[in-house]
């Protein structure tokens, strides 16, 4: 029997190769030709609800771990492994908040703005819905330690669930490049934590060449099973919407995990009969790490079936290369200059007639505040959702009374620097800096009641 009549199997992406394997092995990259690869069903042979609304019912039986999972509450949708090895940590509670106060801020209809706010995952970001996927995935290969390189939410995210799992974890981070509260949660759950001289792309490169020598399990967004997971900030968006779309998903763009996730999440959806159409994604780049943007808008670097210009990418990157370029925002999440889901986006914006734009660190932390005063505030790189909604409604791309669902990927208190920097000096319009007062009531009474 051929891989491809199995249950789920993984398929290299390029229609030139398009080599199939077994979802028990632990390649992350086509050994074949070096693209990406993804996991594929034959949802023939597995039994999918009817509709969306009957994973609903699994609510009812939330004492089941993987029916109170968020994730593997939709565990049809991304079969690829037995229900033995599923680890789950309690991932995926997460609210879409419906936010007439930033809707109004937008001045877009009030009932149009929807707030994923993914910072409710154990380790604080979205980074667990993939994770808990990769670690089952992991379990059923049998790994005994995992690595990954990361900006800091994937490193918090490894470090739990592999002690979780009881694996051994290594993460490479960039030297000076992560924000104070992942670094904590790297080093307290336990990761061996590396810092190496470089930036994210450099440390990418290292933990590739680490994992391929001393066979690491390798958990970044390269892994197929990771991005299964994250289809499901996609199915509980739509759930909280009782059942129905948004018509535009916007989301933060760094390594491309998310946007890839969602377009795939969204192309089986229709596949499959449950969804009539695919919503339109905006993807958000800082300024600062804006390779996708560029690429997209003024290189015309598109999908094309999957024959993907590579000489326009290779250009690029050798222009990167020549000009010592390393990227640099605010929004540390997001500061990646080579993508490594690239080309599986770009499958994404195709399908979804996505839109790619950039907004600068004045923006992003300016939309934080704004999301602060009035939700249940984010990261920087979440908050470049709502800057780059703002421009894409004045562009008019966006409409006003369009439904839009921002992704919130991290928690507020992972970079409390940018946030206290941003009230403390006074940076920006939403400042909201602390008074120095005397120690006086009379004084204290004073400053309350003026
Ligand atoms: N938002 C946050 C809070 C992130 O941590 C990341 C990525 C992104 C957005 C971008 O998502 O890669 O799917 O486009 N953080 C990775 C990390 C790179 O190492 O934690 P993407």
């Amino acid at each position: 029997m051929s891989v491809s009549e199995n249950i789920a199997y993984q398929k290299c992406i390029n229609p030139d190769c398009q080599a199939e394997f077994d979802c028990g092995e632990a390649i992350f990259k086509c050994p074949k030709c070096g693209e990406l690869l993804d996991a594929r069903y034959n949802f023939d042979k597995i039994e999918v609800p009817k509709k969306l609304s009957d994973f609903g019912n699994r609510w009812a039986t939330r004492n089941n771990r993987l029916d109170f999972s968020g994730v593997w509450r939709f565990r049809e949708l991304l079969n690829f492994c037995d229900d033995k090895y599923k680890v789950s940590i309690g991932e995926g509670q997460t609210i879409l908040e419906q936010n007439t106060a930033i809707a109004k801020y937008l001045e877009m209809k009030s009932d149009s703005l929807f707030l994923q706010y993914e910072g409710l995952n154990p380790s604080g970001s979205f980074k667990d819905n993939g994770m808990t996927a990769a670690f089952s995935h992991a379990m059923m290969v049998g790994a005994k330690s995992c690595a990954c390189a990361s900006t800091g939410n994937t490193s918090a995210s490894m470090a739990l669930y592999a002690h979780a799992c009881e694996l051994k974890s290594t993460v490479f981070i960039g030297s000076g490049r992560i924000a104070f509260g992942k670094l904590s949660q790297a080093m307290d759950y336990g990761s061996q934590t590396i810092q190496i001289l470089g930036d994210f792309d450099d440390c990418m490169h290292q933990v590739q060449a680490v994992c391929n020598k001393l066979g690491l399990y390798l958990v970044n967004s390269l892994n197929p099973f990771r991005l299964e997971g994250q289809k499901t900030i996609m199915y509980r968006i739509i759930e909280q919407l009782g059942w129905e779309l948004p018509d535009w998903v916007v989301v933060p763009g760094g390594n491309l995990g998310n946007s890839s996730a969602f377009g795939k999440a969204f192309a089986e959806l229709k596949e499959l009969g449950l969804i009539d159409r695919i919503p339109r994604i905006a993807i958000i780049n800082a300024s600062g790490a804006d390779t996708l943007c560029d690429l997209v808008n003024n290189k015309k670097l598109v999908w094309n079936d999957g024959r993907v210009d590579q000489k326009i990418i290779d250009d690029y990157y050798a222009d990167l290369t020549a000009r010592n370029f390393s990227p640099h925002t605010c929004a540390s999440a997001i500061e990646i200059s080579r993508p490594v889901n690239l080309k599986k986006c770009l499958r994404t914006i195709d399908l979804c007639n996505g839109v790619v734009r950039k907004v600068s660190d004045e923006e992003i932390c300016d939309a934080k505040a704004i999301i602060g005063k009035y939700g249940l505030g984010c990261e920087p790189a979440s908050a470049a959702t709502i800057a780059g909604l703002k421009n894409l409604l004045a562009e008019n791309v966006i409409g006003k009374d369009e439904r839009v669902a921002c992704v919130l990927t991290g928690h507020v208190l992972k970079d409390p620097n940018v946030t206290v920097n941003y009230h403390k000096e006074e940076q920006g319009p939403f400042s909201n800096p602390p008074i120095e007062a005397p120690n006086d009531l009379d004084a204290i009474i004073k400053l309350i009641t003026q």
